[in-house]
């Protein structure tokens, strides 16, 4: 959120006193906030109070001369990234909803182009009539957000039900999810790049009903490939036998075994880069029955494990059509770094994104992943975060990568 500009309209409700907090955290997060105080918001907090944790004065009235004179309501509607009406009542909703303008909350609310998210707070009687209910289905309508009410103990001593307003917490994190996902909208740092990605085991036939594999999920690289999307690029994922829905505005292609991937990855290149996150089986079985191989009483049948083609090298070795980026991934279960070294060396592969993923470490299947980032420059070690930031650091990375090759 940092340098974001937030407009807080406080409306007036006893959720006001939180108000004060939420411009706390908001700043705390990096985000400058301007305020604005309704009359009735006037009755709770008062702008000293507000203006003092806003490090400037709080606007309060339309009609304020030393206001219009300074910034101007369509001024203060427009110089901002987001607004937020909170808390957001009965009244004050009504008013957004009939597309009322009699003050400078109103004027703001409907001057503004930019996203608005308002969290409700008033009695659940009134958050149930039917007027609310229809105010409230046409801002969504409108495409105003919206986080909260909650459901518990009201204000009102005895009083309970849904209309608690968010807590500052939730309401600063639903801003920062708002203003993150238009950034990412417009910033797509890998508009025009193609991004080849791996994904998931790969399940190596023994016979029609049985095979060996392994316990990846496809959990990290469905992230790449998703983060790679949403930074704007072109991306193809191939994929092993996963449970994940495919990734939103990605090509999938999926496929079973090692050599189907190695296939799939081939007929999709050219790429600019190539991530490969699957967990390729090392090995298949040489001559896989065409029947389901018989119980019998001569004994467990003797297998013959065949090598399978390594996608990651074959492609990192490529003598033409290389691609500018070659990223692959070490999970080891000992001695990580000084594994991922030796296999970025013997791959011929650019960068290593190396995990330790030993039982206790509890990456396999989960969503959390502690990775190195190993190239031929030295290592980074990164701290444990979800499998989403992971692929999003790694996409910055990419794209930044990119963009020092191209100067
Ligand atoms: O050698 P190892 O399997 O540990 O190497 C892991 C890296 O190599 C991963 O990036 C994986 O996707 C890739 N790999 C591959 N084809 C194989 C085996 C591994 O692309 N047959």
């Amino acid at each position: 959120m940092t340098g974001k500009r937030i407009l807080l309209i406080i409306g007036g409700g006893i959720a006001a006193y939180k108000s004060l907090d939420l411009i706390r955290r908001l700043r705390e997060r990096g985000a400058r906030v301007r305020c604005i105080l309704t009359k009735a918001g006037h009755e709770f907090v008062t702008p000293l109070s507000v203006g003092a944790l806003c490090g400037e004065r709080a606007f309060t009235d339309l009609f304020d001369p030393q206001s219009e004179f300074d910034v101007g309501h369509i001024r203060l509607a427009r110089d901002t990234d987001l607004v937020i009406v909170a808390p957001a009542t009965a009244d004050l909703i009504a008013k957004m909803a009939g597309g009322h303008a009699d003050d400078l909350a109103s004027a703001i609310l409907l001057a503004t182009e930019k996203t608005v998210l308002i969290a409700p707070a008033m009695n659940p009687a009134m958050w149930a009539h039917a007027a609310t209910r229809r105010n409230i289905a046409l801002l969504k309508a409108d495409g105003v957000r919206m986080v909260g009410p909650n459901t518990g103990e009201m204000a009102e001593s005895g009083e309970s039900g849904t209309g608690r307003m968010a807590e500052p917490l939730e309401i600063a994190d639903a801003a920062l999810r708002i203003l993150n996902a238009s950034s990412a909208h417009a910033e797509k740092p890998l508009a025009g790049k193609r991004l080849l990605i791996t994904s998931g085991p790969t399940h190596e036939p023994i016979d029609p009903v049985r095979y060996i594999a392994n316990r990846s999920s496809g959990k990290q690289g469905h992230a790449i490939a998703a983060a790679a999307a949403q930074a704007g690029a072109d991306v193809v994922l191939v994929s092993g036998p996963v449970h994940l829905p495919d990734p939103a505005a990605v090509k999938t292609v999926h496929v079973t075994t090692a050599h189907e991937m190695m296939l799939a990855v081939k007929e999709n290149l050219p790429a600019d880069v190539a991530i490969f996150a699957a967990a390729v089986a090392d090995w298949g079985i040489g001559e896989p029955g065409t029947q389901k191989i018989k119980k019998t009483t001569s004994g467990a049948p003797r297998l013959t494990l065949t090598e399978n083609p390594d996608i990651l090298a074959t492609v990192a070795q490529l003598k033409s059509g290389r691609p500018r980026l070659v990223i692959g991934f070490a999970a080891e279960t000992e001695k990580v770094i000084d594994h991922a070294k030796e296999k970025l060396e013997r791959k011929g592969c650019d960068w290593i994104v190396a995990n330790d993923v030993s039982p206790e470490s509890g990456v396999m299947g989960g969503d959390r992943n502690t990775v190195h980032l190993v190239a031929a420059g030295g290592v980074e070690s990164w701290p444990p975060q979800s499998k989403d930031d992971v692929a999003r650091s790694l996409i910055a990375r990419v794209a930044a990568a990119l963009k020092e090759s191209r100067t």
